[in-house]
């Protein structure tokens, strides 16, 4: 799967010809539809595309605009009427710094993008091939026959292990992975409920999981500044992202200052960590209940290596693998929701949209809805081949989303994801075991409440 960015093919509307866009059903008084949201988030959003193409929603007193169809979500993302903004980004700001790339607008995301695209082009790549290989294999030498696998931690583990050697590279790096895992694990943790339960003052208290989530997130910013601070001492400038950063000029060709550096760096390995450690899950989740297809990844890994180790130049012809990743990711993606707030009285689709409203969509219910996909909830990684991909509607599968928006990651990504399902699939069959729970938590990504399974060797 590639994924481009595209201009938006804007139909012009004249004023009078815009209309307001229906309040969804089902909203109740005071609450509206935030209790619907509360309870099932992920049903609510996949049931919203029967009250139109674009839907007012009604959250306490607040309007929030939903968008619902494959093009208009394109429309959304390419379009300069919208900036990142509204809640979802204010809470992560507030814990992980307004600076970095992610939270940033205008001018300064553009020349933050410029900074890190050379970490992530695609010729870039390859020179990661090393580490992601070696990260891959341990995962398989760590599991032993017999013992449980608890797979949220040993996929968060690969997943920070394999952001920061590759793009933070360095010696010092291998015990420095095993905190930031920790420290990750709770703040995301502890994010997610401060977004759904924002209950302020409750979270100043010093209660035991307040004084946790604190102490992991003063770690993880002190393990920022030491990585930062031991890379200026070394003296040394490897290729890397950490280096472009460090070397970064602002607007006016100064060195950008310490702050913002910093926040880089927590915007880059956040966003990359828990993603990616989701998607681990539900690859493993998806071996496990789908063994038919396991087999055919097996099949194809010793077809390609002929029994050697898979390995980083594998990974383009390992086409039925990549497509049961791509197939995981569109049923079960780390993203399932994002938002924009508009910066001018704007339009989607001919519905009017008010400068500073919120703007929702879920990347989730768009890559399931039956109107774009046959068979919509069957896990059937075959529609990606290239003949029936091309049946796809135009921006129902966007895991990596387009426009200035679309995460840098996305070669980088699906290169490790397909290595570790290859690598994992070609060593172990796995069964879940008493006490796992593989149901869907919703937190910031999405992911299995609690994967613990046995693996059997092949
Ligand atoms: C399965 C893996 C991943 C998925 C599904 C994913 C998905 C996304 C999506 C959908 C966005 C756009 C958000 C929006 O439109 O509001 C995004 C942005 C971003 N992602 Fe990823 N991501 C993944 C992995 C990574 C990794 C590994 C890194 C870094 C190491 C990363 C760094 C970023 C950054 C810095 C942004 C902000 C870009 C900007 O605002 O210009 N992501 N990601």
């Amino acid at each position: 799967m590639t994924v481009e960015s595209v201009k938006p093919e804007a139909q012009i509307y004249a004023e009078s010809e815009l209309r307001e866009p229906p309040v969804a059903g089902g909203g109740v008084p005071l609450l509206g539809h935030g209790w619907k949201l509360v309870r099932d988030p992920l049903a609510f959003m996949a049931g919203l595309r029967a009250h139109g193409d674009v839907v007012r929603l009604k959250l306490g007193p607040k309007t929030v605009y939903a968008v619902t169809t494959p093009e208009l979500t394109g429309a959304l993302a390419l379009s300069t009427d919208f900036k990142i903004d509204g809640p979802l980004w204010e809470s992560l700001e507030g814990l992980l710094g307004k600076e970095g790339v992610a939270t940033a607008n205008g001018p300064r995301h553009r020349r933050q993008r410029r900074t890190i695209q050379p970490a992530f082009r695609l010729d870039a790549i390859p020179g990661y091939g090393p580490i992601m290989e070696e990260e891959a294999h341990a995962l398989t030498v760590r599991w032993r026959p017999g013992e449980t696998i608890d797979c949220t931690s040993e996929s968060f583990r690969v997943a920070v292990r394999i952001a920061a050697r590759c793009l933070l590279r360095g010696d010092y790096m291998d015990e420095r992975a095993e905190r930031l895992c920790v420290a990750l694990a709770t703040v995301f943790r502890g994010m997610y409920r401060r977004m759904v339960i924002p209950a302020g003052p409750l979270y100043r208290l010093p209660l035991p999981p307040n004084r946790k989530f604190n102490r992991a997130l003063a770690d993880l910013h002190a393990l920022v500044d030491e990585i930062v601070a031991e890379r200026r001492a070394s003296g040394q400038k490897p290729d890397d992202l950490l280096t472009a950063l460090l070397e970064a000029k602002d607007e006016n060709g100064e060195p950008i200052g310490e702050q913002e550096i910093h926040d880089q760096v927590v915007a880059i390995l956040t966003p990359g960590s828990e993603t990616v450690a989701s998607t681990i899950m539900w690859l493993l989740q998806v071996l496990t209940e789908h063994p038919e297809h396991a087999d055919r990844v097996a099949a194809e890994v010793e077809s390609v290596t002929g029994g050697r180790p898979v390995a980083f130049e594998d990974v383009r012809a390992l086409r039925y693998t990549n497509n049961v990743v791509v197939e995981a990711m569109r049923l079960r993606p780390a993203v399932w929701i994002l938002t924009r707030r508009a910066v001018t009285d704007t339009e989607l689709g001919g519905y009017r949209i008010p400068a500073g409203a919120d703007i929702i969509y879920s990347p989730y219910a768009i890559q399931r809805d039956p109107q774009s996909y046959a068979d919509n909830l069957r896990f059937d990684p075959d529609r990606w081949l290239p003949e029936r991909a091309k049946e796809v509607p135009k921006y129902a599968m966007n895991p990596f989303s387009v426009g200035n928006r679309k995460c840098p990651s996305d070669h980088f990504s699906m290169a490790q994801l397909t290595l570790i399902t290859a690598a994992v699939a070609a060593k172990y069959r796995f069964e879940q075991v008493s006490g796992s729970n593989d149901a869907t938590r919703v937190g910031i990504t999405l992911r299995p409440h609690n994967l613990l399974l046995k693996p059997v060797p092949r």
